[in-house]
C-alpha cells in the first residue's frame, strides 16, 4: 500500500448524490436514539437535494431471545453488497446476562467486515462540559485511531484446569504485521489529509517487548514517509496522565485495541461525557459502521430520556466517510447550537427529551440550509 493510495482512501467513494444505510437500532436506548439521528439525516440531505435511503434490521436482543438468531446468514455478504454505511445504536440487554447477541452483531460485524479503524473524536464542543479546570473549546481536540480487529480482543486463548484452584486463563496479544501497519498509516494518513501536525503512538513496548515491539518497529518505518508530521512515541501510562495534564498537546492518536478503547473512555469524559461520544469503524473504501459510544443503558431505556447527541454526531461521521462534508458539517452546528442553546436531555444539565432533541436538530438543519 503507498501513501498516497492511503490518501485517497479515509472516506468512501467520491461522494456521490445517493447513499443506502443500513439502520441496526439493536437494544434499550439504542432504539431511542436512532431513529432520531435517522430524523436528523433525512433533513440534511433533503436540505442537501440528496437521496439517502434507510433499511432498518431488527438484529438485537429480542430476535435472539424469540428466534435465536443473533447475527442472521449471509448479513455481512449482504451489508457489504448492498449498503454504503451502517448506522448502529448499542447492544445489550439483561435478559442476555452472557450478552452472546452482542457479540456476534457487534464484534462479528466487526471483524467480518474488516472494519480495522476505531476512529474516535474527542472533541470539547462547550467548555461547560469538561471536568478539567481552565480548559476551553480549543484544548481538547484529538483524533483517537484505535486499531479494531486484533491485539488482545482477538479472541486467542484458553483455560487450564477451568473451575480448579489451579486454574490458568491465557489471553493472548495477537498483532500481525499487516494489522499494525494499516493502522498506523491510516493515522498519518488523516493527519497529512486534515493538515494535522502531530501524531502521536502509544504502545506499552517496554513490558510488552514481542507485540508492541512489532509496533515499535513499524512506526519507525512509516513515520519516514511522513516528515512533515511531528510524530512521536508515549508509553500508554504517561499518555493517559498527559491527556489529562495537558490535552494541547495532542491532534492525532493511535494506538491497539485494549489501550485504544480505555483511552477513549478516558477522553470522552474530559470532552463531556458518553452520551456525546461517537464513534466510526471503519474499512477505507468500504461499507463501515458508525455508532455512539455509549452502550444500551438498560436503566433508562424506555423514559425518553436518553441523549441521542452520540448517535447525531456518529451519523455526522457517516456523513463525512459518505463524502458529504457540507452536510456532516451542518450536523455537528446543529449538536454545537443545541449545546449553546441548552437544548438538552437530562444527563447534560437539559429538561428536554430524546425525541424534542430529535427535533429541534432536524429543524435546525433544515433551516440552516435555507439561510
Ligand atoms: N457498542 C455497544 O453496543 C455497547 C457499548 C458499551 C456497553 N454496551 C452494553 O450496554 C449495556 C449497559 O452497559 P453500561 O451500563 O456499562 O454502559 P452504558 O453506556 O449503557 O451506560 C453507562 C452509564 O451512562 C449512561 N448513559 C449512557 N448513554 C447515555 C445516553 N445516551 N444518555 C444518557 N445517559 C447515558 C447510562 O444511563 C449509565 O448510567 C451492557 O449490556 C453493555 O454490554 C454496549
Amino acid at each position: 500500500m503507498n501513501t498516497q493510495e492511503n490518501n485517497q482512501k479515509l472516506t468512501l467513494r467520491s461522494g456521490g448524490p445517493a447513499a443506502r444505510i443500513a439502520v441496526i437500532p439493536g437494544d434499550g436506548i439504542g432504539k431511542e436514539v436512532t431513529p432520531e439521528a435517522v430524523k436528523v439525516l433525512r433533513a440534511v440531505a433533503a436540505a442537501g437535494k440528496r437521496r439517502m435511503e434507510f433499511v432498518e434490521f431488527d438484529w438485537g436482543a429480542d430476535k435472539y431471545l424469540h428466534e435465536g438468531v443473533s447475527l442472521p446468514n449471509g448479513a455481512v455478504e449482504m451489508l457489504r453488497d448492498e449498503f454504503d454505511a451502517i448506522l448502529f445504536g448499542a447492544l445489550g440487554d439483561p435478559r442476555v446476562p452472557s450478552n452472546q447477541h452482542a457479540g456476534d452483531i457487534l464484534l462479528g460485524l466487526r471483524v467480518k467486515l474488516d472494519l480495522y479503524v476505531n476512529a474516535r473524536p474527542l472533541e470539547l464542543l462547550h467548555e461547560r462540559l469538561t471536568p478539567l479546570r481552565d480548559r476551553t473549546e480549543k484544548d481538547l481536540r484529538i483524533m483517537v485511531f484505535r486499531e479494531n480487529t486484533e491485539g488482545l480482543y482477538a479472541g486467542v486463548g484458553g483455560f487450564f484446569k477451568k473451575g480448579t484452584p489451579d486454574e490458568i486463563a491465557v489471553q493472548e496479544d495477537v498483532n500481525s504485521r499487516k494489522g499494525v501497519e494499516r493502522i498506523i498509516r491510516y493515522a498519518f494518513a488523516y493527519a497529512r489529509q486534515k493538515g494535522l501536525k502531530r501524531v502521536c503512538m502509544s504502545d506499552k513496548s517496554n513490558a510488552l517487548t514481542f507485540a508492541h515491539d512489532l509496533w515499535q518497529r513499524v512506526f519507525k518505518e512509516v513515520r519516514q514517509e511522513y516528515a512533515d508530521i511531528d510524530s512521536r512515541h508515549v508509553y500508554i501510562d504517561t499518555l493517559a496522565m498527559e491527556m489529562v495534564r495537558d490535552p494541547r498537546q495532542f491532534d492525532v492518536i493511535v494506538t491497539c485495541n485494549l489501550f485504544g478503547d480505555i483511552l477513549s473512555d478516558l477522553g470522552a469524559q474530559l470532552a463531556g461525557g458518553l452520551g456525546l461520544a461517537p464513534s466510526g469503524n471503519i474499512h477505507p473504501g468500504r461499507t463501515s459502521l458508525f455508532e455512539p459510544v455509549h452502550g444500551s443503558a438498560p436503566t433508562i431505556a424506555g423514559k425518553g430520556i436518553a441523549n441521542p447527541l452520540g448517535s447525531v454526531l456518529a451519523a455526522g461521521m457517516m456523513l463525512e466517510f459518505l463524502g458529504w462534508k457540507t452536510e456532516a458539517d451542518a450536523v455537528h452546528s446543529a449538536v454545537r447550537e443545541a449545546l449553546f442553546k441548552n437544548y438538552l436531555t437530562p444527563d447534560l444539565g437539559g429538561a428536554k427529551k430524546t425525541v424534542e432533541v430529535g427535533d429541534w436538530l432536524a429543524e435546525f438543519v433544515a433551516q440552516a440550509a435555507t439561510t
